[in-house]
């Protein structure tokens, strides 16, 4: 089934000059970028992005390391590309990630984890949403 969903290149992935390693594996994976850009969140921003985690332990972290520098955002576009792209990030927790992924050959901590992507249809629209307007995003 032919989905989009939302892709972050996290503030450690930028400064750690990560963004082309990560960008050749979606390009090796034939996953197709159909938006990107560079921003830097507010706090505010990184907390309403995270409206989903509010109240847990790492919320205020993680909604800090988001808003510390620039991210690389990126509408991905592909077959199954959700589950495509979670399977190229590896697990959330680098050490339980897979031996080849993105996390487990680059993250160096649960939150410093590189990369986001979405983990359902829904979210992926939420997110979406979120950075990108209708101009920005090409017709299908
Ligand atoms: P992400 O997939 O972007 O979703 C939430 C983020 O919170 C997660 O990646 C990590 O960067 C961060 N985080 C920090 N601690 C935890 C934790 N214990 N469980 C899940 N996510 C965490």
């Amino acid at each position: 089934m032919r989905q989009r969903t939302l892709s972050i290149i996290k503030p450690d992935g930028v400064s750690r000059n990560l963004i082309g390693k990560v960008i050749g594996r979606l390009e090796a994976a034939d996953i197709k970028i159909m938006a990107m850009k560079m921003i830097k969140m507010t706090k505010e921003q990184a907390k309403g992005f995270y409206k989903v985690h509010e109240g847990k332990p790492f919320y205020e972290s993680v909604t800090d390391f988001m808003s510390s520098g620039p991210s690389v955002v990126m509408v991905l576009d592909g077959d199954d590309v959700i589950k495509e792209y979670r399977k190229l990030m590896g697990a959330t927790n680098y050490k339980e990630a897979e031996e080849g992924t993105i996390r487990r050959e680059f993250a160096t901590d649960i939150e410093k984890n590189v990369v986001h992507g979405s983990d359902s249809e829904e979210n992926a629209r939420f997110e979406i949403n979120y950075f990108f307007n209708a101009l920005e995003i090409p017709a299908q």
